[in-house]
C-alpha cells in the first residue's frame, strides 16, 4: 500500500475543513437514513471524530501490529453505537454500516480532491478502508462472545455537591468490569452524546458505580442539571491504560495528585489499595477555594480506614490525605496549588506518581514535578483521547477539549 500517496491526499483533503465533514455526513445520512439515529441529535457543534480518526488511521498504516490492536479494540467499542430503522426497530452496527461509511468516505474524497482523485488513488483508499473495517468487525465479533454491546444503568442517587458539580450513583444491568483509574463512555439517551467519565470507586460487589460530573459543556450541563434518580444512562466498554497501571511497581510508595473532578479516578485507585494490603500513599487534592474540595468527606473517611488486607494492626495510616487550597478565609489546612503542596511533602524521587485534573493542571503539575527531579517515566497521566491511533496520540493536538478529564463537555 502506498501510504505516502494516502497521506499526501489526506493532507490536501483536510484543508477543506468542516465543509468536508458536512458533505460526508450528508452523503452518509442520505444513503443510509438509519445511520443518522446512531449519531448525536445535534451535530452542529460536533467534532467530526469519526472522519478525523478514519483519516488519521488510514494514513498511518505503517505499523500493522499496533494498528490491528487499536482497530480491533475500536471495533469492539463501536458495538455501543446503535440506532433504529425507519419503523423504529433497534439496529446494531454491522457490516452494512461499514459499507455505507466507506462509500460516503470515497464520495467525499472525490468531491474535495477534484482532479487529484485518480483511479489508482481510489483503489488505495478503498483497500485501506477495507482492511481497517475488517479488523474492526473482527474485534466486534470477538468481543460479542464476552460482553454486551453496552450496559444500561439506572441512576440510584444524584447529589449536587456544588452549583456545578454533581455526584451520581448508578447501577448497570450487568456487572461492568473496569479497573480503578479507567473511564467509561457514558451516554444520555436524550442527547445521544457519548462522553468519558471515570468511576470514583473501586469495583463493588453490588456493581454500583459513582460518577462525578462538573458542568462545563452541553453533555455535562445536561447531566448536572437534569439527571435524577430513576433516569437511564448507557455505558460503553472501560478504557484507558495509564492510571490503571498504578500497581506496576507495588514496592514503591505512591503520590496521587488531583484537581477538580480528576479526584474521581484517583479515589477509585485509593479505594482499591485500601481493599488490598495497602501501600504507602499520599493523596493531595487541590482546589482554588475550600468549596472546590467537593469530595473531602469521602476522602477523609477513606484515609481513616485501615487497609483491609494488611497484617494484624499494620494497616492503619497507609493513606495520608492532604487537601490544599489556593485561597480560603479561616482555612486551617495546607495552602498552595496541589503540586506545590505535594513538593513540600516530598522527596518523591523514588515514588510512583499519578496526576489527574484539567489538561492545564495536569500539564503544569507534570512539568513542575519533572523540574523538581521526578523522572518522567515515574509519572502516570491519562490522555482521555481514546479515539486516536496510539502512535499519533502523543503528537496530536487535533481534538483539544473533546475529552475533558473525567467530566467531558
Ligand atoms: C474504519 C471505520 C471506522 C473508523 C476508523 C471509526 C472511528 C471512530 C472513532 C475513533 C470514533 C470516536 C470514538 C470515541 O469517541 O470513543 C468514532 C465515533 C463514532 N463512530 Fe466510527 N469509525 C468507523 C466506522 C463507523 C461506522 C461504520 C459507523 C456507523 C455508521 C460509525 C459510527 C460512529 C458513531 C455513531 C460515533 C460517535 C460519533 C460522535 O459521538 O461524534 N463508525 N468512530
Amino acid at each position: 500500500m502506498d501510504s505516502a500517496a494516502l497521506r499526501q491526499s489526506w493532507s490536501q483533503f483536510s484543508a477543506a475543513g468542516p465543509e468536508a465533514a458536512k458533505y460526508f455526513y450528508a452523503t452518509l445520512f442520505v444513503m443510509a437514513p438509519e445511520a443518522r439515529s446512531m449519531f448525536p441529535t445535534n451535530m452542529q457543534y460536533q467534532e467530526d471524530k469519526l472522519l478525523k480518526a478514519l483519516g488519521h488511521i488510514i494514513t498511518h498504516l505503517d505499523d500493522p501490529a499496533a494498528l490491528a490492536v487499536f482497530a480491533r479494540r475500536l471495533g469492539a467499542d463501536h458495538r455501543r453505537f446503535h440506532g433504529e430503522d425507519q419503523r423504529g426497530n433497534p439496529v446494531a452496527l454491522g457490516p452494512r454500516h461499514y459499507g455505507w461509511v466507506g462509500q460516503a468516505l470515497l464520495a467525499t474524497l472525490e468531491r474535495f480532491l477534484g482532479p487529484g482523485w485518480t483511479p489508482a488513488l481510489q483503489e488505495q483508499w478503498a483497500a485501506a478502508y477495507e482492511s481497517v473495517s475488517q479488523l474492526m468487525l473482527a474485534g466486534a465479533a470477538e468481543s460479542e462472545r464476552s460482553s454486551p454491546p453496552f450496559w444500561e444503568a439506572e441512576v440510584l442517587g444524584a447529589e449536587r455537591r456544588r452549583s456545578d458539580v454533581a455526584v451520581f450513583t448508578v447501577r448497570p444491568n450487568y456487572l461492568c468490569n473496569y479497573a480503578p483509574g479507567q473511564s467509561l463512555p457514558v451516554q444520555v439517551p436524550q442527547l445521544r452524546l457519548w462522553r468519558y467519565l471515570s468511576p470514583a470507586n473501586a469495583p463493588r460487589a453490588d456493581g454500583t458505580i459513582e460518577f462525578h460530573v462538573r458542568a462545563t459543556g452541553r453533555f455535562s450541563t445536561h447531566v448536572v442539571r437534569r439527571l435524577g434518580t430513576g433516569d437511564r444512562l448507557l455505558l460503553g466498554h472501560p478504557t484507558g491504560t495509564a492510571l490503571s497501571s498504578y500497581d506496576r511497581a507495588p514496592h514503591l510508595p505512591l503520590l496521587l495528585i488531583a484537581g477538580g473532578t480528576g479526584v474521581a479516578p484517583l479515589r477509585a485507585v485509593a479505594e482499591a489499595l485500601q481493599q488490598g494490603p495497602g501501600r504507602r500513599t499520599t493523596l493531595v487534592v487541590g482546589g482554588r477555594t475550600p468549596e472546590d474540595l467537593y469530595d473531602d468527606k469521602a476522602l477523609a473517611q477513606l484515609a481513616s480506614m485501615p487497609a483491609a488486607g494488611a497484617w494484624q494492626g499494620g494497616g492503619a495510616g497507609w493513606l495520608r490525605y492532604v487537601p490544599t487550597v489556593e485561597v480560603g478565609w479561616g482555612w486551617q489546612g495546607a495552602v498552595g496549588k496541589a503540586v506545590e503542596t505535594a513538593l513540600r511533602l516530598g522527596p518523591w524521587e523514588e515514588t510512583e506518581v499519578l496526576v489527574c485534573g484539567s489538561p492545564e493542571m495536569t500539564r503544569e503539575t507534570v512539568s513542575v514535578l519533572t523540574r523538581s527531579g521526578v523522572r518522567p517515566e515515574r509519572i502516570l497521566t491519562e490522555s482521555y483521547d481514546h479515539s486516536l491511533y496510539p502512535p499519533l496520540a502523543e503528537a496530536s493536538t487535533a481534538v483539544p477539549g473533546d475529552f475533558s478529564w473525567t467530566g467531558a463537555r
